[in-house]
Parts: structure tokens; sequence; C-alpha cells
């Protein structure tokens, strides 16, 4: 009979709590959204379209350094281990490796665990021999892997983040998180992490990649208006926001940002905000590295020793980062 993936689902936060963390960030003297909020529905399939377009270099990238290198990363990364796969999502990226590494278990994690289950009970069909589970959690504020899902802690643990989401934390939450990431990879010998990193590179390539001439960018980031409007009850309207990337050299990092291109009002039930023309909300930064900046940031979070492997542009880099 065919296995059946395992399913955990770690508290999720209350709707009132979503609300009142939104329409704080709205408030505050520098305003901002958290770039969680990007992700509804539609975010996601704008997401998805975002790696399609000619600007976006990184998912091609790293996908091309994975099949270029994935047989040299397979001589380091040693099979039989636990795959834990970090913001899975639809699981693609994790399942091209599956017979590159030979993992004995897959635990894919996201937000929401609705998001893994058709593709975790499809994976399971085409993989019936590899042990599954689906974890909904938001590791970006606690790293904890539920102990329901009874990892032999003899099995050494590879985490697994491509996709260059570090470069959404700051410098110094990185850290945070990478610490976390070398905890939770237990004590098996030859454990560690892959994980994709944007680097650095010049101002005219990262600003079209954040800017498209599509407008593919700009949908996803002005759409954070409606998923606003449906959690806090705000009434936000698309044509008074304009999208703005831009890369902020000082600091390594695209930054973007919704410019009201009016004086608007922003209300809800119980408040309203004023935005002058030409005022900013925050919404997303992403941090470009350099390799030598990357692999200090590893050691400093405790990994032994990290190799890189990256493009002949050296647009984008696949650490494995040994424990
Ligand atoms: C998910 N993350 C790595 C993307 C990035 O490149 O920072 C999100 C994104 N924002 C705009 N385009 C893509």
């Amino acid at each position: 009979m065919l296995p059946v993936p395992q399913f955990i689902q770690i508290h999720q936060a209350r709707a009132e709590h979503i609300r009142q963390e939104l329409l704080q960030g709205l408030q505050a003297e520098c305003p901002s959204i958290a770039p969680k909020y990007l992700y509804d529905e539609l975010g996601s399939k704008l997401f998805e379209a975002i790696t399609c377009i000619p600007e976006y270099y990184p998912t091609r990238t790293e996908a091309a350094i994975f099949k270029e290198h994935s047989q040299a990363m397979a001589q380091q990364v040693p099979p039989g281990a636990v795959l834990i796969d970090l913001g899975a999502g639809n699981c693609e990226k994790a399942a091209r490796l599956f017979n590159v590494f030979h993992p004995s278990r897959y635990v894919a994690v996201d937000i929401s665990v609705e998001f893994l289950k058709g593709a975790l009970e499809c994976l399971q069909r085409q993989f019936p021999s590899l042990h599954m589970a689906g974890v909904g959690l938001d590791f970006s504020e606690q790293l904890q892997l539920p102990a329901e899902l009874k990892l032999p802690a003899d099995l050494p643990r590879v985490m697994f983040y491509p996709g260059s989401s570090i470069g959404n934390f700051t410098p110094q939450a990185a850290l945070a998180f990478l610490k976390q990431v070398h905890h939770a990879c237990g004590h098996g010998a030859g454990s560690g992490l892959v994980i994709g990193v944007d680097l650095v590179k010049s101002k005219a390539v990262l600003e079209a990649a954040y800017d498209d001439a599509l407008g593919v960018t700009a949908a996803f980031n002005r759409n954070m208006l409606l998923h606003f409007n449906r959690l806090a009850g705000t009434n936000f309207k698309l044509a008074d926001w304009k999208h703005i990337g831009l890369y902020n050299t000082e600091l390594n990092r695209i930054e973007m940002h919704l410019e009201a291109v009016r004086h608007v009002v922003v209300q809800w039930d119980g408040g309203q905000r004023r935005f002058a023309e030409g005022e900013r909300m925050h919404t997303e930064n992403s941090y470009k590295w350099t390799l030598a900046g990357f692999e200090q940031l590893l050691a400093q979070a405790g990994f032994a020793k990290s190799t890189a492997y990256t493009d002949p542009l050296q647009q984008f880099a696949v650490f494995w980062a040994q424990a």
C-alpha cells in the first residue's frame, strides 16, 4: 500500500493579532508592511510568474547551478539523510534533488500545511519509498521542528533553503536565523545546509530584476494592498499607489516600496492614516551578498566549513555548509 505523508500544523497567528501587526506598521513614523504579506493566493502566483520573467535572473541561475554542480554537491551531502526543505512551496526544487542526494526522509516546511498537501501527496506516488512529512510552521520567527516528526537522532540532516530568501532578512536577522538552522542540524555526522544566495552586482541588472518591463513585480508589490484590505479592513485603492524597486548601494539591498501618487487617506474601523503625495511604505528588502561576506556569515553562525558553487557570471551562489 502507498505510504501516506504525515502532516503537522504548528499554531498559526490569530486574525486579530495579524490585524494589529498590520495597523501598527501602517501607523509607524516610517510605515512598512512585512514582506510575508506579499504571499496571499494571488501573490504566490505572481511570485511564480516573476521567476519566469526575463529580467529576474535568480531562479533560472540557481537552477543552472544545481544542474551543473549537484553531482559535486552530492559528494559532500551524505546519502540517507533527512532532507528538510524550508519554504518548500510546491516542493519542486527539492524533488529535483531526490535522485541526486538520495535522502531517506523528506520534511517539507512552509507557513501553512495546506500549501504542501497536494504537492506531497503527488510526490509520494512518484517516490513511494521516501518517508515524507509536511510541517506548517512560520520558521522565520522560530525554527523548531516538532517532536511528532520523530526524526532519528543519528541520521544526518540536510537543511535546504534555496531561492535566496535569506536575502529577505537583514544581515543581523540572517545571522540569528542561520544559528537556528545550525542548531536544527542536530548531531548527526555529515549534517549541513544547502542554501541559495543572490550576489552583489550592477545596480542596472538588479533594478531591472525588481522593476521589470512587464510590470509583474509591480503587480506583486501592489497586490499586497488588496491582501492588507482583507486582513485589516482598510480601504487602500490600487490607483493611489505605485511600485518602487530600487537598489541601495550602501546597504547592498534592493528595497521595494509603495509610493502614494497623490494625497491619500487610508481608513479602517477606528482609525485612519494620511499619506502625502510621494510618501512611501517599505514592503521588502532583498539583500545581496558577496561570496566572502556570506562565507563569513556561515562561519559566524557556527558552520564548520563551506563550499560555494556559482554560475560563470557569478550572479548567484549555492553554498554547501557543513554543520
Ligand atoms: C522570495 N525572495 C527571495 C524574492 C527576492 O528576490 O527577494 C522575492 C521577490 N521580491 C520581488 N521579486 C522577488
